[in-house]
């Protein structure tokens, strides 16, 4: 059998497909972007027919780069953004609503009204996740309030709910198969990540009935097979794992201790806490960062909900930069002088704050302040935030004490970002050559269930760093910098 492996990476802006060989090389790759809909202040919606259609595109033209035919990929793995929640006519296959995208807020009252009841332990316990508008559990229960017959039929078992990986997963088999895994499904609020299993008195609180919810397997079971009408032959479904546990296994964070960052529209920090679950006191997320042949392996999550997005914003905003690649060298030359502190909470902040009500500020501007300086702002953002996630670990778990952060996405190639990460962290910061891990990832657990690629600790191996960035900035300058920081978040912060 060959060792061509296929990733769909189906993300919050883009849909991609990348082939990869047995040496993980990128071989052939299709990316599309999508449009984005924001029907009302703090609502984000995507239209469930450009996810599929632009994966349909993207698989193909992946294919038609590598020089391949669906007959020649030996397994396929679907990594996608999570949370995003989708419900749709079981018979017809038609979504009766727009997905509701992870970042949309509507459903913070019915948060606030979970918090206020007292019910937040008991979920927490639960599911290792804050009750928060995020998370798909309210989403659900949104959708079956809102849309007309919705919550009929679904008590009827005429709709099915999937978070993109089981939509994906239903219209590549033709609607055979109705299935998640156990990642995508522990960002439901609806999951017990112990006993891996939906759990009856969540479905009741959030009053879900069970009839709509799909089977939960590993990362890598046995998914079934494309339909063979859409490629040209059927292609063998090996691996899920929502994007942030793909890029955890992608960057081979394998033992207790590694921890990943991936700067993508957000920043989500995964730390590989082993067979362990940590509960976190310091209002990080405990999740499951990939089930294997039956076996979970949790993590503490810090997630991030503005990062390339701040730098988006600068662009398609603000315009005050034409491309995204700008920023870097426009941080490296604005003015050391100028403490501008930018607070993106665009969609409301998220770990460790999760205030859902918070909205963006930019502090410290003078006559003297430009695009420069909010450049730097911008980017700071990131490196501050990511750095009070890694202080919430380390006071979670004594093994994250001296971790060394692996990361990856878009905004990694910039060198002085990174830097300055490194800086803001007084930690280490690794660069590896594969800059493609979320879909990397997914493709490994297809690619080594199909038996075509290596087990774990032959992935491991073949890791490889590109650079580490060390620290070099004085106590005293990242002292003041990160209680600015500090004080930044303090007066945007609503409670
Ligand atoms: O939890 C949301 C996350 O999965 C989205 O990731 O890369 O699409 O920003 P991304």
């Amino acid at each position: 059998m060959s060792g061509y492996v296929l990733a769909i990476d189906q993300g919050t802006t883009s849909s991609r497909a990348i082939v990869f060989d047995d040496g993980f090389r990128v071989v052939g790759m299709g990316q599309e972007e999508f449009p984005q809909h924001f029907p009302r202040s703090g609502w984000v919606e995507h239209d469930p027919e450009d996810i599929w259609s632009s994966v349909v595109a993207t698989v193909r033209s992946a294919l038609a780069d590598a020089s391949l035919s669906a007959a020649d990929i030996a397994a396929l793995g679907i990594t996608n953004q999570r949370e995003t929640t989708l419900i749709w006519d079981r018979d017809s296959g038609k979504p009766i609503h727009n997905a509701i995208v992870w970042q949309d807020r509507r459903t913070a009252e019915i948060c606030q009204r979970l918090v206020s009841e007292g019910s937040e332990p008991a979920i927490t316990a639960k599911t290792g996740l804050i009750v928060d508008p995020y998370f798909s559990g309210t989403k659900i229960a949104w959708l079956l309030d809102n849309v007309d017959g919705a919550r009929a039929k679904a008590e009827a078992g005429k709709l099915a709910f999937g978070t993109v990986d089981t939509f994906l997963l239903w219209r590549l088999t033709g609607g055979r198969v109705h299935a998640t895994d156990a990642t995508n499904a522990s960002r439901t609020m609806l999951f017990d990540i112990e006993a891996n299993d939906w759990d009856d008195e969540l479905l009741r609180l959030l009053n879900v009935p069970r009839t709509l919810l799909p089977a939960v397997e590993d990362c890598d079971a046995e998914f079934g097979t494309t339909d063979a009408a859409l490629f040209g032959a059927a292609i063998p479904i090996r691996g899920i794992a929502g994007d942030q546990h793909a890029a955890t296994l992608g960057q081979a964070c394998f033992e207790p201790g590694m921890v990943k960052s991936t700067y993508g529209t957000g920043c989500f920090a995964v730390l590989n806490t082993g067979a362990e679950r940590i509960t976190s006191h310091n209002r990080l997320l405990t999740t499951i960062a990939y089930r294997l042949a039956g076996k979970t392996c949790f993590a503490l999550e810090g997630s991030i909900f503005v990062a390339g997005a701040a730098v988006q914003w600068l662009r398609d905003g603000l315009q005050v930069v034409a491309r995204a690649e700008q920023t870097g060298p426009m941080a490296a030359r604005a003015d050391e002088a100028q403490d501008v502190y930018m607070v993106p909470a665009f969609t409301g902040l998220g770990a460790p704050w999760w205030d859902a009500e918070a909205r963006g500020a930019i502090y410290g501007l003078t006559r003297k302040t430009g695009p420069d300086e909010l450049a730097r702002a911008a980017l700071e953002a990131v490196c501050f935030q990511t750095a009070d996630l890694l202080t919430a670990m380390r006071k979670d778990w004594p093994g994250a004490s001296d971790t060394i952060l692996r990361v990856d996405g878009g905004m990694v190639a910039s060198d002085w970002t990174m830097q300055r990460l490194a800086d803001l962290l007084d930690a280490p910061v690794d660069r590896p050559v594969v800059l493609e891990t979320t879909a990397l990832g997914a493709a490994w657990v297809a690619g080594q269930k199909a038996g075509v690629w290596p087990d774990m600790a032959g992935f491991a191996r073949r890791w490889h760093l590109e650079r580490r960035f060390t620290p070099q900035m004085d106590a005293v300058t990242r002292g003041r910098k990160l209680t600015g920081w500090a004080d930044a978040v303090r007066r945007t912060l609503t409670a």
